[in-house]
């Protein structure tokens, strides 16, 4: 409050003349009633209702005036500073009603919208079956070994006892990195994990090396260039074909539930010595369909047998190129088709809808196989 103006001054005092009050209060009432928003509601509140405003200059003023003037004068002023507070006080309430009307429109959220535009992905079943393979040989002791998708010639070939002339070195049927001279491939099988567990594991050897395998076969309904093997490979002291007919047994049990019937065919590969085409007996006409007269079955093409892959006892030339005494020690392996196995076991019958990426064949397989 001012010093109390003992030489009565008319002009120092002017802002209390009723009509300059009611002037003020006007254009407070105009400004406020004017301001479009909350932010301009705050400007016009400081500067009309403010400390500094007319109405509040005025206020102070008051105590400058004659005794027999303050009480009259107080009543206007304090009327005039009513009005104005509460008209700011309207308005506030009414741009803010406006505010949290447009928030709310701007801000909606439409729950009828569609949530799943970008559906989740999902497991491919051939990842899904592989792990299930490797499970079943995980619970009989094995070990998960890994090797590269891009493989040095001498472990995909030489390593494994592949003379330099064998067919499946040609480029008919294998992938060369860069050209023919690099030493690099694309593996052609598993096999070559063989050679990368045994250099790199003490003995005795248990391993299971799922993988991604290479060749130059054209996309059709049985072939795609891009496969999926599961090796299997045992060495140890006093390893016979009994133990690879009993490992092979128990993956079949494994998989396709017990009492299916397995058999093997002499085969050649290089690196085993004897060698065998495994087949398993058709888990679902169980060899019923080959009977004259029988239901033909799908899934075996009424053969009665299905082949799943090859074995054999590990040839002493590549237990020696690994450095294994093969009088002291012998070996088993196997090498399983991935694709071939879901191919039979789940009734998929092209092979195209494994490579198409497409969501709506692998969803249904779920995340158990
Ligand atoms: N690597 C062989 C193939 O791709 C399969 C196999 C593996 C055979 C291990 C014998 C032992 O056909």
């Amino acid at each position: 409050m001012s010093a109390p103006n003992k030489s009565y001054d008319p002009v120092e005092v002017s802002a209390l003349q009723p009509d300059e009050l009611d002037g003020a209060r006007d254009a407070a009432l105009a400004a406020i009633a004017g301001a479009a928003d909350l932010d301009a509601l705050k400007q016009v509140r400081l500067a009309h209702a403010g400390d500094r405003s007319p109405l509040a200059l005025a206020n102070r003023e008051i105590g400058a005036l004659p005794p027999q003037a303050r009480a009259e004068a107080g009543k206007r002023i304090g009327a005039a500073r009513g009005a104005v507070s509460t008209a700011l006080k309207e308005r506030q309430a009414e741009l803010e009603a406006k505010r949290d009307q447009r928030v709310l429109v701007e801000e909606s959220v439409d729950v009828t919208l569609p949530w799943d535009r970008a559906p989740k992905g999902a497991r491919h079943p051939l990842t899904t079956l592989q792990e299930r393979m490797v499970d079943v040989f995980v619970s009989m002791g094995f070990e998960v070994a890994e090797g590269p998708e891009v493989e040095a010639e001498w472990f995909n070939f030489d390593a494994l006892n592949f003379t330099p002339d064998h067919p499946a070195r040609s480029m008919q049927d294998t992938f060369f990195v860069e050209s023919e001279e690099s030493g690099l491939v694309l593996r052609t099988h598993t096999s070559p994990m063989q050679i990368r567990s045994l250099l790199s594991r003490d003995l005795p050897v248990y391993v299971v090396g799922p993988g991604r395998t290479f060749r130059t076969d054209e996309l059709d309904a049985t072939h795609a260039p891009v496969f999926h093997q599961l090796e299997g490979l045992a060495v140890d002291e006093g390893l016979t074909m009994a133990d690879l007919r009993g490992g092979i047994d128990a993956f079949v049990a494994g998989m396709f539930g017990e009492g299916l019937t397995v058999r093997m065919r002499p085969s050649y590969f290089p690196f085993t010595e004897p060698s065998a085409e495994v087949d398993m007996q058709c888990f679902v006409c169980r060899g019923a369909s080959v009977e004259p007269g029988a239901d033909p079955c799908r899934t075996c093409g009424s053969e009665g047998w299905i082949e799943i892959g090859g074995c054999g006892m590990v040839n002493p030339r590549v237990l020696v190129a690994c450095g294994v005494d093969p009088e002291r020690y012998s070996g088993w392996a196997f090498g399983l088709g991935v694709e071939r196995t879901l191919m039979f076991r789940h009734g998929v019958e092209d092979m195209h809808d494994m490579v198409e990426g497409d969501t709506r064949f692998t969803l249904p397989f779920g995340m158990e196989i």
